[in-house]
């Protein structure tokens, strides 16, 4: 029996998949110089930037990491599962973990490392709705009601990992201390060659061209939503209901236009100028 939610240093999260000794353990996670951390809030593009960087790292064996789930080739710090990944880990450098976590949590460990931080953003209105229906695949998830309901612990903040706002603003305000790259769901969905291209320079690996189009050809929502090791229908149906949702929905953007109405859009534009307003870095949605 586990708690619907954990609460940790002011922050909800899935007590499904964390307990207060997981997040314990990975605010003193020890990272090394040559790893790589992929940061995201949920729902902005994890599963497919943890495949694209199993991937870059792994060119010359496509086919054998295609039978590895991904959160188990790049798992997240913070979950109670780590340990069973950690000890085959070692064996292949680098190592390629991910988190939700916000980096006033990580910083200390991060900042004495050369560790390459990878912080995908995605149009936070997309992200709602993805998380919405996240809510009614994942049974271990609170009830939250309707989609106006939703909206509004969304922008108050008060939904698993607290709020979106917070979070991306965390971690932007750290990039100097870190080795950072800041890439979106969206350059991704736009210039899927270009954004993969950008990201292996800023990982130190040069790709051949027909390792680029394996890599585009593997990552591609097509692919991926057809494969059991990618797109989640290997969770249990005590904790996904597959019936209702898939975890691979639409994979699109803008996808937030078909729920909002004019009266929630405008009041999404509002929180998010007054949150994001003095934010120097340009994102494509805003
Ligand atoms: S989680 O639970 O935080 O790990 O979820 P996450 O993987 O961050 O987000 C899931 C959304 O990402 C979409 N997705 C993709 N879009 C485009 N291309 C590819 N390859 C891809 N893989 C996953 C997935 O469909 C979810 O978005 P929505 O909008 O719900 O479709």
């Amino acid at each position: 029996k586990f708690k619907v939610t954990e609460v940790f240093e002011g922050i909800s999260m899935p007590g499904y998949l964390h307990t207060q000794e997981s997040l314990r353990a990975a605010t003193n996670f020890q990272f090394q110089d040559t790893d790589v951390l992929l940061v995201t809030f949920p729902k902005s593009g994890t599963t497919w930037m943890q495949q694209i960087l199993s991937l870059i790292f792994n060119k010359e064996d496509f086919q054998n990491i295609q039978s590895i789930p991904t959160w188990a080739r790049v798992p997240w710090i913070e979950q109670i599962y780590l340990s069973n990944y950690l000890p085959q880990m070692e064996a292949s450098k680098p190592r390629l973990f991910t988190t939700h976590l916000t980096a006033n949590l990580l910083i200390n460990n991060l900042k004495t490392s050369k560790t390459r931080v990878v912080y995908v953003a995605r149009n936070p209105k997309d992200v709602l709705v993805s998380y919405y229906h996240f809510h009614k695949l994942a049974k271990f998830l609170p009830e939250i009601g309707s989609f106006d309901d939703f909206f509004d612990q969304f922008l108050e903040g008060k939904v698993n990992f607290g709020s979106w706002f917070n979070h991306i603003k965390d971690w932007l305000g750290v990039q100097q201390d870190l080795n950072f790259f800041l890439i979106t769901y969206e350059d991704l969905s736009q210039d899927p060659r270009g954004a993969i291209q950008r990201l292996s320079n800023f990982l130190g690996q040069q790709l051949e061209s027909k390792e680029l189009e394996n890599i585009l050809h593997y990552c591609s929502f097509s692919f991926m939503s057809q494969n059991e090791q990618l797109n989640y229908s290997l969770v249990p149906p005590e904790a996904f209901d597959h019936s209702v949702e898939k975890f691979m929905r639409k994979g699109v953007t803008g996808n937030w236009k078909e729920h909002f109405s004019p009266e929630q859009n405008a009041r999404f534009n509002n929180v998010y100028q007054a949150e994001m307003g003095d934010l120097a870095v340009k994102l494509p949605w805003s």
